[in-house]
């Protein structure tokens, strides 16, 4: 969706562009290529072979970038000490990578086996094998339910609670087949019955959703008049988050609906401008078949 990104970042001559979640640099390198030499974007991934490739890539424009390892409840501190106070657009393209996917040995695939690890900064110490090992059943269950909103998680981890006791579980071949023997795809379906699983263990080993929302509020103090935020997000729950919060800010007072006058204080903040979102076009999911769940959506920054 990179010419959809360029077009709702809505880029002016001269300004600081935060793509928070940069990745290889693709769509760093689509509005750099497309704007002038006085926009500058600041990279952050919290992955850090991430940034070195993006660092390779975007060589050419090694005088308009700065990019760094970090992550996205940061954002404050990294502007800060990136010398930059006021940014012009923040670009959020959340979820995991397709180097990160296509890696075993970063575990988050389901098909090919790798570690149970799922980290996207290998310098944390907790993986997804640590989560199995230590929490509790209730925790487990809770942790697949609601982040990977899977109905049979109860029966999920009773399966994985019986193969514990005959040996860890601690590679993605090993847990995708416990959950294949108990939970089954629907019928025609190509989606695999650990998907689910594997995206809450996922959520979970990233603290993504907190991460989410620490972002989207830092960033209402960052924006400049008319800034955009840009966020592309691959499930439901990613998508509820910055829906919920781009209302909110719209809304601005939380007063209830028959107070007089607004006791609460609370300004707008953001004005909507998508009102349902942007879904990718057919072809760039013919060329690009992980895109098919991405929604986007985009607000400005208004100040009242
Ligand atoms: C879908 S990819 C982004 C791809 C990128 N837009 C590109 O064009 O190559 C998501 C990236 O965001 C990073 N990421 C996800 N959550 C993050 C967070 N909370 N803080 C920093 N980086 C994060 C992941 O490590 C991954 O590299």
């Amino acid at each position: 969706m990179k010419n959809e990104v360029l077009h709702y970042l809505n880029i002016h001559m001269e300004g600081v562009i935060v793509d928070g979640t940069l990745g290889d640099g693709g769509h760093t390198e689509f509005i750099l290529k497309n704007t002038g030499p006085k926009i500058r974007v600041l990279g952050i991934d919290r992955d850090l072979s991430a940034v070195d490739r993006a660092k390779e890539r975007l060589r050419p424009f090694k005088h308009r970038t700065k990019l760094v390892h970090g992550s996205l409840e940061n954002l404050q501190d990294l502007a800060g000490q990136s010398g930059v106070t006021k940014i012009n657009g923040l670009l959020l393209d959340f979820g995991v990578s397709s180097p990160q996917l296509d890696t075993p040995e970063r575990g988050f695939s389901i098909r090919n086996d790798g570690p149970l690890d799922m980290r996207m900064d290998s310098s944390q110490t907790t993986t997804a094998a640590n989560l199995l090992e230590k929490l509790k059943d209730a925790e487990l269950i809770s942790i697949i339910k609601n982040f990977g909103e899977e109905r049979f998680a109860k029966k999920i981890v009773r399966a994985i609670r019986r193969e514990q006791e005959k040996k860890p579980v601690i590679t993605t071949s090993h847990l995708s087949n416990i959950i294949s023997g108990v939970v089954r795809s629907p019928k025609y379906s190509r989606i695999h019955p650990a998907t689910k699983t594997f995206q809450a263990l996922r959520i979970a080993v990233n603290n993504e959703l907190e991460q989410i929302k620490v972002v989207l509020n830092d960033a209402i103090n960052l924006l400049d008049a008319s800034a955009r935020i840009v966020a592309i997000s691959f499930h439901s729950l990613e998508d509820r988050l910055v829906k919920t919060f781009f209302r909110q800010e719209e809304k601005g007072c939380t007063c209830p609906p028959k107070t007089p006058i607004c006791i609460c204080g609370n300004k707008r903040t953001l004005k909507i401008l998508t009102r349902r979102p942007i879904y990718p076009s057919e072809e760039e999911v013919a060329l690009n078949p992980r895109s098919v769940s991405a929604k986007l959506r985009v607000a400005e920054r208004v100040y009242v």
